[in-house]
């Protein structure tokens, strides 16, 4: 089969001075996109900012042939949001593709969360990649086109200790994700996630021997292709590192009936079957579970 490409498609990434979002941007220009580096360019938990990152980047775009523009705004504000969309219809008069990467880290075990830690870190995984997709989506409906990678984490869909603050940020955007994928169904517009493992300047000392295995150049082909024209999922959620890809789905089991006279000691007497995973469905939206639900009273 043929390779690949984005001829003429424009694509946001942001956050992509560095680590994955960097990795994604060359790729995609280099198959023929036409991108906006954007990266406010700060430091992992988000202090400061700098044009450096993304400038490097379009540079690097640039020098190998390859067509990009920087943008530094901030994604974690409306205006922000705005922003960065405004860089691709001014430089580029569309977007298709918009790849929501950037992201800080804040950990610290839930005795010590406070608002300093939760706030900035929903602002700019969740609320960012709300404000960034939503500036583009007038654009996409209009042109009943757009591919939305959002960019989730393990840490928010299993649990991982110290990150309630990013777990919760992570776990929203699979939910934006699954709402983002019924919404745009009808206008062609289609929202996938991916939760990444990669060394980055985010995760180096975190993977400690791993790291060397899993270069952010794993995670950019799955990202790539969740951003085609061809691909034929929406509302998905694929993992991914290292070379290794799979599928993430949230799953309902069979359960238990009772629709006479429901009481908490039957819940504790079929607690088994209620959590038996034999038969599982894995719904696509809301209206598939909700149907489930009405067959299992007999409707
Ligand atoms: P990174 O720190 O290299 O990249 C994040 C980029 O986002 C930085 O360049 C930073 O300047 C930029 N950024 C931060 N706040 C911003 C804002 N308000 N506006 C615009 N840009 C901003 O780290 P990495 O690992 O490449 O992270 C990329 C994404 O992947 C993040 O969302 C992260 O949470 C996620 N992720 C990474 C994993 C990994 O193993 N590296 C694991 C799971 C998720």
């Amino acid at each position: 089969m043929a390779d690949l490409g984005y001829d003429g498609k424009v694509a946001i990434i942001t956050g992509a001075g560095g680590g994955l979002g960097r990795s994604h941007a060359l790729e995609l220009a280099k198959r023929g996109a036409l991108v906006v580096v954007n990266d406010l360019g700060g430091s992992v938990d988000g202090e400061g900012g700098s044009h450096t990152a993304a400038q490097q980047v379009v540079d690097e775009i640039k020098g190998a042939g390859g067509e990009a523009v920087a943008s530094y705004d901030s994604v974690a504000t409306p205006e922000g949001g705005k922003a960065i969309v405004q860089t691709a219809l001014d430089t580029f008069e569309r977007v298709d593709i918009v790849i929501n990467n950037a992201g800080i880290l804040r950990d610290g075990a839930f005795k010590n969360m406070d608002a300093e830690k939760l706030e900035p870190v929903l602002d700019v995984h969740l609320k960012g990649a709300f404000y960034v997709t939503q500036a583009a989506w007038a654009t996409m409906r209009e042109q009943s086109y757009g591919r939305i990678v959002n960019t989730s984490s393990a840490a928010g869909i299993f649990g991982n200790f110290g990150q309630t603050n990013y777990g919760a940020a992570k776990a929203g955007l699979v939910g934006l994700t699954r709402v983002l994928a019924v919404e745009g169904a009808k206008d062609n517009i289609k929202a996938n996630a991916i939760a990444p493992v990669a060394k980055t300047r985010m995760t180096e000392e975190l993977l400690g021997a791993m790291a060397d295995k899993l270069d952010p150049a794993f995670i950019t082909p799955v990202v790539a292709w969740l951003a085609h024209e061809d691909v034929p999922v929406s509302g998905e959620v694929y993992s991914c590192g290292g070379g290794h890809v799979a599928r993430v789905f949230t799953g309902v089991t069979q359960g238990w009936t009772d629709t006479e006279s429901l009481t908490v000691e039957d819940i504790r007497d079929h607690f088994d079957e209620i959590r038996d995973e034999d038969g599982y469905l894995v719904p696509a939206n809301l209206t598939e579970e909700l149907m489930a639900t009405l067959k299992a009273l007999g409707g």
